[in-house]
């Protein structure tokens, strides 16, 4: 079992004295969990993608306390992503950026480019500050995974990992990971909708492509199926949802409040709001894999806006086959 730590000074020293050594340690951050190692150091790299299971062509996220940290790993500070970063750092916003070539190419999946994010969370700022550089971390689930939100997930989802830390900040806030934006070529490409909306980045920089590749090309982690429970996972419209589950058997139902269907089934009530959703996602498909139940229906979410068109890409991914 992996050793969860609270949040505490001598454990971020702990934490940090590690990363420094080449280990990988696991925090929080108000997004998802991340499993972090020392960007500037290959071989602890090589290690998150060991321990992850994930393919060495999929880059990460160089998480950085500040502007100065994050031109020691990328350029292209212009004025439009200076202007960025002024409105959403720290927080949920990963902008693609030219890498320094003093950056390992492994950090960056052997890409030219690098995503780079502040996080808002103290803990992973107090890691930052106590380690004094950049710590790459993808979310700390194994590949392919739903995301862990609490240091329990990650420690479940590392059970055989004795030696792993994992930095204790409580359950993720937001619940869900960054939005990522290219602004490696001229015009700003979304390639992952997060917890930073459309709307919002339209505010900032004006009309906005989004391109999610699904298979690898671009952004090489969002691959079709993504965020996916162990269960057979299915969406349904309200309408439809008292029909689909009066079939024999148990479904675990991730639903709203008010919806009818047979008292067989292990119901997961999910927030009407799209904030308390989002907070409440990866938990609930967690909850609903461990179950025992022997498929997993969602009741589709009737809003599209906002951090809603997130949640329902990270439902379409975690429900396709
Ligand atoms: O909220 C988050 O972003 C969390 C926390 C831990 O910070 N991290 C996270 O990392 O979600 P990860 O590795 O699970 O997802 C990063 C995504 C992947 O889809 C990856 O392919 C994409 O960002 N990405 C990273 N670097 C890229 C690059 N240079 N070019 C294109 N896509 C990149
Ligand atoms: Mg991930």
């Amino acid at each position: 079992m992996a050793a969860i730590l609270p949040y505490s000074d001598v454990n971020i020293d702990l934490a940090a004295a590690e990363l420094r050594k080449g280990s990988v340690v696991a925090f929080a951050t108000e997004t998802v969990y991340g499993l972090g190692a020392d960007t500037f150091n290959p071989e602890a790299i090589a290690k998150i993608y060991e321990l992850k299971r994930r393919p060495t062509g999929n880059p990460l996220i160089a998480h950085v306390v500040d502007l100065a940290s994050a031109k020691r790993v990328s350029t292209g500070w212009t004025r439009r992503s200076m202007n960025l970063i002024s409105a959403c750092w720290p927080g949920p916003l990963t902008i693609i950026l030219p890498r320094r070539p003093e950056v390992p190419a492994i950090a960056a999946g052997g890409y030219d480019t690098i995503a780079v994010r502040s996080p808002r969370h103290l803990l992973a700022r107090s890691l930052l500050y106590a380690c004094g550089g950049a710590i790459s971390a993808p979310s700390a689930n194994r590949s392919g995974g739903v995301s862990p939100t609490t240091a329990k997930h990650v420690a479940r989802d590392y059970a055989d990992q004795t030696d792993l830390m994992i930095l204790d900040g409580g359950p993720c806030t937001l619940g869900i990971e960054s939005t990522v934006i290219d602004l490696s070529e001229s015009k700003p490409v979304v390639r992952r909708l997060g917890a930073v909306t459309i709307e919002r980045l339209s505010e900032l920089l004006g009309p906005i492509e989004v391109d999610m590749p699904v298979e690898q090309s671009s952004s090489p982690g969002s691959s079709m199926r993504h965020y996916a429970p162990t269960l057979p996972a299915t969406i349904v419209n309200h309408e439809s949802l008292a029909q689909d589950l009066a079939v024999a058997g148990r479904a675990a139902v991730l639903c709203f409040e008010g919806s009818i269907f047979p008292e067989q089934h292990f119901r997961l009530k999910m927030p009407q709001d799209s904030e308390g959703y989002a907070a409440a996602i990866y938990d609930s498909l967690r909850r609903a894999d461990e179950s025992g139940c022997d498929r997993i229906v969602i009741e589709r979410p009737p809003h599209q806006h906002g951090l809603w068109s997130a949640i329902h890409d990270r439902l379409r991914r975690a429900t396709t086959a």
